[in-house]
């Protein structure tokens, strides 16, 4: 999966190829540097790390203490919040089973946190090859631990929607299910999917509604209403559709790239 892995990245600074990095003995491979820009990607705590120093934006200290933990108790707290939406089972059920998966078909995750969508995957279509990215260094190292404890191999990479290190049309199934509402860029985001999908790819992102984000609002504080952002989709895309999905707590879009 390493090597798959390795011949799908790219800079996402400047999108030139990649090659491994020596460690400073001069032995082995410790990251990878881009032979375009000459940046340097480390590898820590088992995954490559594309952020240069950025990371999650919060929206006060409060948003921020919040986030920490809930990054700790991911998977309780959000099967505990899915039950609004008719359990957890049903809600990934209502998102993933839009994804036109072929055996197969290479698949990224935006945002894949601890992982629980991979699973939900390989169940339903065994033969595809998993990938994901993360902003987070705490759903990195629990996505690497869900993967080892269910057997599931997949490439994951700690990296921001933004700016995503993949290659153009690398992927055949491309999908965000969670966080793009409190991405700084979305129109950045939707491209950057865009852009590492082939073209007639199916495209889903899902995440709260309005009716949610009053809801969180209890706890996070104040945030701007949440508007689906189905407007930053390109209009040259085919077959944009957006629903309202998890008992009205949630909406996905959906488009094929061209
Ligand atoms: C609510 S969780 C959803 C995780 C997973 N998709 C799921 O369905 O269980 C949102 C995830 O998006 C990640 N995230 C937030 N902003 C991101 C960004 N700009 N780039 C990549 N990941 C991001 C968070 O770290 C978190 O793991
Ligand atoms: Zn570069």
């Amino acid at each position: 999966m390493e090597k798959i892995l390795a011949g799908l990245l790219c800079c996402p600074d400047c999108r030139r190829d990649l090659i491994y990095a020596r460690n400073e003995e001069g032995t082995g491979t410790s990251g990878m540097t881009c032979t375009g820009c000459g940046r340097i990607y480390d590898r820590s705590d088992g995954y490559l790390n594309f952020l240069n120093g950025s990371g999650l934006i919060y929206r006060s200290r409060r948003d921020k203490f919040i986030r920490s933990v809930y990054a700790r108790t991911y998977t309780p707290v959000t099967n505990f919040m899915f039950l609004f939406c008719g359990g957890a089972g049903s809600a990934r059920n209502e998102v993933l089973s839009r994804l036109k998966l072929k055996s197969g078909a290479y698949v990224l995750e935006t945002g894949m946190g601890y992982g629980e969508n991979f699973l939900w995957l390989k169940r339903h279509v065994e033969e595809i090859n998993l990938f994901g990215l993360d902003i987070q260094g705490e759903m990195m190292v629990n996505c690497g631990r869900n993967l080892n404890r269910w057997g599931i191999r997949a490439g994951i990479v700690r990296a921001d929607a933004e700016q995503i290190p993949f290659r153009d049309n690398a992927f055949d199934v491309v999908f965000h299910l969670g966080a793009i509402n409190l991405f700084k860029d979305k129109k950045r985001a939707i491209g950057e999917m865009i852009r590492v999908a082939k073209p007639g790819t199916h495209v889903v992102i899902a995440d709260e509604t309005e009716k949610a984000g009053r809801l969180f609002n209890l706890f996070t504080g104040p945030s701007e209403k949440i508007i689906p952002p189905v407007d930053l989709v390109p209009d040259k895309m085919q077959n944009i559709t957006v629903e309202t999905i998890w008992r009205g707590y949630g909406y996905v879009i959906e488009f094929d790239t061209v």
